[in-house]
């Protein structure tokens, strides 16, 4: 039986429902704008989000590097929560290619308003500081455990940025998660950011793609970018088409990823040598961490059945996903209860 893949939302394979849709899928040359099935999927998710224009990308990734690069002027300060993805997991991307550098704002992944104020930079005249030339909030937060940013600070947030005339961008690769958490509409955050993206190839189940939202100004300017990085794509109707698909079809079964965190934490949270607050997983990201072992030495215990990942000197993630039924977490509980109990 193959082991239960808990490393990454990124694991899952499209449907047989999802192939037919790409094989169906209505396609031309993108780069000279002539995609029907991209269009229709860059439309779908600008109203998702309720912005007034989109950019269908090949990755999460690409969509946080062009947001800097649209967003700022060399030499720009980005100001981010702690563990940001765009930090630690873009290959140095904001330094090489957009020429900006981080303020790290807060504890855990995402800070407040009075946090941001004081992480704020205005030009000096004596040229001494690097201005702020974007915020970045990462909804949910991928090192902080899945965490959903509270809408009410976000709105806070936004009107600090507003204030000190900075753009707000969202880095949604898992917005869907943060709105199926809350059970609000994505907008609770995106209506007031300047830019937002979000990956099809998480929880929602897509094999490729991200999506970037904005004005219609920014995603002009986006569309340059997407460019200069080699990220225009032909017929990527074959693609859109399994976004569309799973942002039609998906976007209410993370619920039951959710359920299914949660229910693994509540397991992990009696072992012994386990430290965690199952209470504090709210979607479908649980790390925990560990007192005895080691997070290697867990990892190659539970192998057979399970595939987790270390995060840590002594921190270990799983993550739910559309391909791990009922099943899955019954046996994954049992794997570490073999291990740890
Ligand atoms: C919070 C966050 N942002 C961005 C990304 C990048 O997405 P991609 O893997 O499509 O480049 C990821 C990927 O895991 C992520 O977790």
């Amino acid at each position: 039986m193959a082991p239960v893949d808990l490393r990454s939302d990124t694991v899952t394979r499209p449907s047989p429902e999802m192939r037919a849709a790409m094989a169906a899928a209505e396609v031309g040359d993108d780069v000279f704008g002539e995609d029907p099935t991209v269009q229709a999927l860059e439309a779908r998710a600008a109203d998702w989000v309720g912005h007034d224009a989109a950019l269908f990308l090949p990755s999460g990734t690409m969509g946080n590097q062009i947001a800097m690069l649209a967003h700022c002027q060399r030499g720009d300060d980005v100001v981010v929560g702690e563990g940001a993805h765009s930090v630690l997991y873009e290959s140095g991307g904001g330094g090489a290619l957009a020429g900006v550098q981080f303020t790290v704002c807060g504890r855990g992944g995402h800070f407040s308003a009075d946090e941001l104020t004081a992480c704020l930079r205005s030009e000096d005249p004596s040229g001494h500081v690097a201005p702020t030339g974007l915020v970045m909030v990462e909804n949910t937060h991928n090192r902080g455990g899945g965490k959903i940013m509270d809408p009410e600070a976000f709105e806070a947030i936004s009107l600090a940025c507003q204030g000190a005339d900075v753009p707000l961008h969202i880095d949604g690769a898992r917005l869907a998660n943060a709105a199926a958490g809350l059970g609000v509409p994505p907008t609770a955050w995106t209506a007031r950011a300047d830019s937002v993206t979000f990956c099809l190839s998480k929880g929602l189940g897509a094999p490729v793609g991200s999506v970037l939202c904005g004005s219609e100004g920014f995603i002009r300017r986006a569309h340059r970018y997407r460019k200069m990085l080699g990220g225009g794509m032909r017929q990527a109707g074959v693609l859109a088409a399994a976004g569309l698909h799973a942002l039609e079809h998906h976007l209410d079964d993370l619920a039951h990823d959710h359920r299914r965190a949660r229910a693994l934490a509540e397991a992990l949270a009696g072992l012994p040598g386990v430290s965690l607050d199952s209470a504090a997983v709210q979607t479908n990201i649980v790390i925990f961490t560990l007192t005895g072992m080691t997070p290697q030495a867990l990892c190659a215990a539970v192998a057979p059945a399970v595939r987790v990942l270390p995060f840590g000197p002594q921190q270990v993630r799983a993550v739910f996903h559309r391909d791990v039924d009922d099943d899955g977490l019954a046996r994954a509980i049992a794997a570490f209860q073999r291990a740890l109990g």
